[in-house]
């Protein structure tokens, strides 16, 4: 049986990651894999109930962070845990970086809390590929302005997606093994072609 792989797209708002999500099953089934594609905060009715309260209610930076690990909590026993057992590929559209970047780089928590809340949920695991789909705001606005009404992330002003867009970067350069800055300007086909190596890499395993 293959050794199960997990892997989690990350990005500022309108980057442009979701757009490969559906290639990127396809690549993996192409290659013999059962794929499970799933998202954060979400991936289990309940975390999708999570979901929608984060996505729209206000409420404190704390509660923020503890609902998305609550979603995660979820989201790893039902779905991610199981799927890599089985030996699937499991391709989540965000996951804990984003917490990083998001409550720490955008709503300011301290690093060391959210590290606390990392460990006790996931300390064990790690993706072993992440894919960090890498714009300036301006153009990921652009991208989103096309979009269905913002959600409470989406509306966020510059300043808000540059901190995010900045922790994103930092922590790509703490883990450079794992997460993967994938160039995001171009045509939706240059940004694709610009995968292909590191999921090869992916399915070959650790040097
Ligand atoms: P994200 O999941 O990172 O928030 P999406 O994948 O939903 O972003 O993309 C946001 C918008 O930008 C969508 O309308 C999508 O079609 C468009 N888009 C994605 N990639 C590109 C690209 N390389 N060039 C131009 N538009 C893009
Ligand atoms: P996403 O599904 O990427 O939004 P959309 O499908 O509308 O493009 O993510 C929802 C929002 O949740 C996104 O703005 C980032 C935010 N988020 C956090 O703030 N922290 C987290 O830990 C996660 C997983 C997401």
């Amino acid at each position: 049986m293959s050794e199960g792989l997990f892997i989690t797209l990350e990005g500022i708002d309108g980057a442009g990651k979701s757009t490969h999500l559906d290639w990127l099953a396809d690549w993996f089934r192409r290659r013999g894999r059962t794929v499970r594609l799933t998202r954060e905060p979400g991936g289990t009715p309940l975390g999708e109930q999570l979901r929608a309260l984060l996505l729209h209610e206000q409420m404190n930076p704390d509660t923020e962070a503890l609902l998305m690990f609550a979603a995660r909590s979820e989201h790893l026993a039902r779905v991610i845990r199981p799927a890599l057992e089985a030996g699937d590929v499991v391709i989540s559209d965000r996951f804990t970086d984003a917490s990083f970047a998001y409550q720490c780089g955008g709503r300011g928590l301290a690093e060391d809390q959210l590290a606390i809340l990392e460990d006790w949920v996931h300390g064990d695991l790690q993706p072993h590929l992440t894919l960090l789909f890498d714009v300036p705001d301006d153009v990921a606005r652009q991208r989103r302005e096309s979009a269905r009404a913002p959600d409470r992330f989406e509306s966020e002003q510059a300043a808000f997606h540059d901190r995010v867009r900045t922790v994103y970067l930092r922590r790509a350069e703490r883990f450079p093994a794992r997460i993967k800055r994938i160039e995001g300007h171009g045509s939706i086909e240059q940004v694709r072609a610009r995968l292909t190596p590191h999921l090869e890499a992916c399915l070959d395993g650790p040097a």
